[in-house]
């Protein structure tokens, strides 16, 4: 939540920040400001409600010539959205300017010390109180700009990713990070900083990824990295993983549909490299490094939330059914604040697309304290939770860059079969023979979707004769029921319609009560384990007139008999149901938005990266 930008160097700063900001703009987009600060030492800060299109309106033609800038993109946590509460945000003396992202939690403290001391606030946020206790610590102690960033930390609570700039040293640059991401690009004599390094790679592939309690000090065109208590740090410099064309919309006309098509692809490159059929094996560093734990591992926890957790749900099918290993799927934002009974046997795997969200991160620390093996599912390489586990896997699905997620949870479902499958080799609970039907199964899954891909305009058709209903039914029974969770969260978050999904077998005990011709039931109904019990759902469904959409296995024409609408799916594995019976409901929620003139890429209230709890 919120993105910011920064830049130092011999470039004009204020267009990269503004290109910059609209890289990150998934993260947040309630307003959008700049702070920008030239060597005559006049800082120029503008701020808008809104999205960063605005912003630029609201610049227009004024002068914004400045080799030093820092801009935010705001998702609204302390204060409305509006001009006061966009950042930058200035100190009392107008010396200093702040952007950040994060949670101040001691702020209503500090606030209140400040007020005595005669600070008077313009905004809501806990942001204006960090520069303004900034300013006072420089005012009141014989120190320069960052030792005064640097005593100022030591008294925050909280999470943050900062970057602040001083009147009084046009030269500097400084940003903080902890909790909250921060990534320096390297340049030829420039810098940049940056939430994630979408805003830095059109200038530089070689960044340094900050770590917790580590500040960036950049003079001119020298960086220098210290932690909080004045401990200097020899920068880690990688490169980033990511080309350009990654993170642009390639022709598509949303990040969304984009990413949904990329699926083929994106699932491949999860498995590629992992898969070796000759010998029925499955390489996974990060699982084979607990061999000996996973043989006599009794249980398994997997934390994780939104579509992550829907992911996690089909992990917990995949290792029951395929490891013979008992697992609890948790809410990361329930697991952090309950007592949960967790210790050294348990294994605890971490889902997230993000690597950035503050409850999973939370959830980690809390198992981490009991001693439990972490181990991580993230798609975004040098993330917070990659960094904080004992072991992991990258989902390797590429920039995910619309804030519904798709091609990362099809990825994130495609590491866990392999992982499934991998413990299942170790624990001897499964044949070679079994294996390598699977493995098998898995290369054909590319080529299933690209079919699955090609009933999109009988989707856009279906999507057209019910973008005005009022509410969505999704059922599904055993795999399918991950998928009718995650059915109905796209739809819910992208179109605004109210959106359900249940184990089919469930809508008698209560949500058959809402089921009336005004309804449509989306119903993942394959020839797999479960398809007669699902049969009989659909028949109850069909008795209350519902409008029935059912997901089904080509081939099959006995249903639709029953249905209204039959969207046909390649018959597959029942395991790898969740990677293809998934796709059409994705674009079944694209439709509907777009239908509805929602914005598909940046649905209201919501944000990319959940950092705040
Ligand atoms: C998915 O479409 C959502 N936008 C959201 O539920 C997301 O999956 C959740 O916030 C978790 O994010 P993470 O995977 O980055 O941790």
């Amino acid at each position: 939540m919120c993105g910011i930008v920064a830049y130092i160097g011999h470039r004009d700063a204020c267009p990269i920040v503004l290109k910059g900001l609209k890289r990150l703009e998934y993260r947040g987009y309630d307003s959008a400001g700049v702070a920008l600060l030239d060597s005559s030492k006049e800082m120029k800060v503008y701020k808008k409600t809104g999205k960063v299109a605005d912003l630029e309106n609201e610049i227009g033609s004024r002068d914004t010539s400045a080799f030093t800038g820092m801009g935010h993109t705001r998702w609204a946590t302390h204060g409305a959205p509006n001009d006061v509460n966009a950042h930058p945000h200035l100190s009392g003396d107008g010396e200093f300017a702040i952007i950040h992202n994060g949670i101040i939690e001691n702020y209503g403290a500090l606030k209140e010390m400040l007020k005595k001391r005669g600070h008077e606030f313009k905004s809501e946020t806990d942001t204006e109180v960090l520069i303004h206790l900034i300013e006072e610590v420089y005012k009141n102690n014989p120190v320069t700009f960052e030792e005064a960033v640097r005593m100022s930390l030591t008294q925050v609570v909280g999470a943050y990713a900062i970057v602040i700039l001083s009147k009084k040293d046009p030269n500097y640059l400084i940003g903080a990070k902890k909790g909250s991401p921060m990534v320096i690009g390297i340049g030829e004599n420039e810098h940049f900083i940056a939430s994630d390094a979408t805003p830095i790679v059109e200038y530089t592939r070689n960044v340094v990824y900050l770590n917790d309690g580590e500040i960036a000090i950049i003079e001119g065109s020298e960086l220098t990295i210290k932690t909080v208590d004045n401990t200097i740090k020899p920068p880690y410099i990688t490169a980033i993983e990511f080309n350009l064309e990654n993170i642009e919309k390639g022709g598509y006309e949303h990040f969304m549909l984009k990413e949904i098509y990329e699926q083929p692809r994106s699932i491949m490159d999860s498995f590629r490299g992992r898969i070796h059929l000759p010998d029925a094996r499955i390489t996974m560093a990060g699982i084979d490094k607990y061999e000996d734990k996973i043989k006599n591992i009794q249980r398994i926890v997997i934390i994780g939330c939104g579509t992550s957790w829907h992911a996690g749900l089909v992990g917990e099918y995949l290792f029951e059914d395929l490891a013979r290993i008992p697992v609890e799927v948790e809410y990361a934002s329930e697991f952090r604040y309950r007592n949960p009974v967790i210790g050294e046997n348990d294994f605890v795997i971490a889902i997230s697309q993000s690597g950035e969200t503050a409850d999973t991160l939370a959830a980690i620390e809390l198992a981490k304290s009991k001693g439990a093996t972490i181990f991580g599912v993230c798609n975004v390489v040098g993330s917070s939770i990659p960094r904080t586990t004992d072991a992991g896997a990258y989902t390797h699905a590429g920039p995910e860059i619309g804030v519904a997620s798709t091609k990362a949870f099809t990825a994130q479902v495609t590491a866990l079969i392999l992982m499934a499958l991998s413990m299942a080799q170790k624990k001897g609970t499964i044949s070679t023979q079994r294996l390598r039907e699977i493995l098998n199964e898995m290369e054909t899954v590319p080529e299933k979707i690209e079919r699955v891909l090609k009933t999109d305009d009988q989707i856009k058709e279906l999507a057209a004769t019910y973008k005005d209903a009022k509410n969505f039914l999704y059922l599904g029974r055993g795999y399918g029921f991950p998928v009718a969770l995650e059915g109905a969260l796209k739809l819910k978050e992208i179109s605004y319609i109210h959106a359900e999904g249940y184990p089919a077998a469930e809508m008698k005990h209560g949500p058959i009560a809402l089921i009336d011709e005004e309804m449509p039931v989306v119903i993942i109904a394959t020839q797999h384990s479960n398809y007669e019990k699902v049969v009989s759902n659909i028949q109850e469904v069909k008795a209350r007139k519902g409008k029935i959409i059912v997901i089904a296995t080509e081939g099959d024409t006995h249903i639709q008999e029953m249905a209204d609408h039959v969207i046909y799916i390649p018959a597959c594995e029942e395991v790898m149901l969740p990677l293809i019976a998934t796709i059409p409901l994705q674009l079944l929620s694209y439709h509907i938005a777009v239908l509805r003139e929602c914005n598909v890429d940046q649905p209201r209230n919501l944000a990319k990266s959940v950092t705040v709890e």
